[in-house]
């Protein structure tokens, strides 16, 4: 049977990663080479060292690359920084009571899609969220049904231009083009929710090192997205901060010892913090572990009432449903989870990777759900009404570039 290939590239804040499957036709994905390394040249999603970042990147899809034996030559990127923005327009057109054609919802789509504002943005998605017939209730496929009036709802999202640029730039370095891109949660969602859960409502909060962001999924498709540059490497930095000691030792602390639910032993458990500059043989500073939960719990809230916060004023809220799916490595904290059902008032549980082969138990974890996501994304087109980044770059303003590629996905 004929497959193809297929590239994902995961710029993380703390790790790079990079996924190289075969798609079989039946859609099924299988992993044969995949390579992760530490990031650098990143801050809160953003490239900020250019030289950094690129070298990064080529060292991961290098080691990829050996791993499956084959070279590749695009890839499809994750989005996590240059300040995502997600809204959503209404928009109607006259049919006059024929049946509703191809050429009719491209050109409302076109409409739909040329109400982002861009400056210096771009535009990463456009999700058709659904059609309404003569104002009534939204349904997804409207071809052929005979009306006045068809309407249409469009999930838009943009990103600064200059950090998207940027990110391409250091893609391009490494003699890749970028096929797509993919804001980084909604990619996670697509790997990590149940189709069930994507069409009752449900809101994937991905946790990574240098951000947390979530996205929220109704009745199939993406309806919001939004991206906070706050993640684990501050929680890192707070104990680091907290019991004076360097970030390495308190990103070891955090990853043996931390937690999120206080226990009434933690008072007594001591944990060894050694001092910055001491000798090794130097008495450690031993404190108890209830002082590390006092540190991690604070951000940690703060951060679950940030992202409740941006939810409620969304105008997604009622969207979201009940039920909430963590990711990003730094889901991994014991008591994250009890934490988000206590701030949020959902129903948590936690993601990994779904639906995709040849993954390892290690990076078939959380942390590697976006990079597992960006595989689904360009595998299932996932209906949407987008453009291309080489295309977005050309025409900016024409903005329907693959409207006729995704007629062909309806
Ligand atoms: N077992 C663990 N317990 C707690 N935190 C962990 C654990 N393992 C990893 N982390 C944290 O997860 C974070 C990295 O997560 P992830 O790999 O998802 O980030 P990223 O994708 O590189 O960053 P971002 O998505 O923000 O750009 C780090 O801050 C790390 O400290
Ligand atoms: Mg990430």
């Amino acid at each position: 049977m004929a497959t193809r290939k297929l590239t994902a590239l995961d710029v993380g804040s703390t790790k790079i990663c990079c996924f190289i499957a075969e798609v079989s036709e039946a859609g099924r994905i299988r992993v044969t080479g995949m390579s992760h390394q530490q990031s650098a040249g990143l801050k809160g999603g953003v490239v900020v060292d250019m030289e950094s970042a690129y070298r990064a990147i080529l060292s991961a899809v290098h080691s990829a690359e050996q791993m499956a034996g084959t070279t590749i030559e695009d890839v499809v990127v994750s989005v996590n920084g240059g300040r995502p923005l997600s809204t959503t327009v209404t928009r109607e057109m006259v049919i006059g009571g024929g049946a509703i054609r191809d050429g009719d919802l491209s050109r409302l789509i076109q409409d739909a899609r040329g109400a982002a504002e861009l400056d210096d943005r771009m535009l990463l998605h456009a999700i058709p969220i659904g059609y309404s017939v003569d104002g009534g209730p939204l349904l997804r496929e409207p071809r052929s049904m005979h009306a006045q009036t068809l309407g249409m709802r469009m999930h838009l999202v943009t990103a600064n231009e200059g950090a998207v640029q940027n990110l391409v730039n250091c893609v391009a370095r490494c003699h890749l083009q970028v096929s797509d891109f993919a804001l980084a949660p909604y990619a996670a969602g697509l790997s990590a929710l149940v189709e069930d859960e994507k069409d009752l409502g449900a809101t994937v909060i991905d946790m990574g090192g240098g951000t947390t962001s979530f996205c929220v999924f109704y009745e199939g498709a993406a309806v919001y997205g939004d991206c906070l540059p706050v993640g684990g490497q501050h929680v890192t930095a707070d104990i680091a901060r907290g019991l004076s000691i360097t970030l390495h030792q308190a990103e070891r602390l955090k990853t043996l010892y931390g937690s999120c639910l206080p226990a009434p032993s933690d008072d007594r458990e001591l944990i060894d913090a050694p001092r910055i500059g001491e000798e090794d043989d130097a008495s450690p500073n031993r404190v108890p572990k209830s002082f590390l939960v006092s540190i991690i719990m604070p951000r940690l809230e703060e951060t679950f009432e940030l992202v409740k916060k941006r939810l409620d004023a969304s105008g997604a809220a009622g969207m979201a449903g009940q039920r909430v799916v963590l990711t990003g490595g730094a889901s991994q904290l014991p008591g994250v989870r009890e934490l988000a059902n206590r701030i949020l008032g959902k129903q948590v549980r936690h993601g990994r990777p779904l639906k995709i082969s040849g993954l390892a138990e290690a990076t078939g974890g959380p942390a590697f759900a976006t990079a597992a996501g960006l595989l689904h994304f360009a595998v299932d087109d996932c209906g949407e009404a987008r453009v291309t980044a080489t295309q977005n770059h050309a025409n900016r303003s024409g903005l329907f570039s693959k409207v006729g590629e995704w007629f062909r996905g309806f």
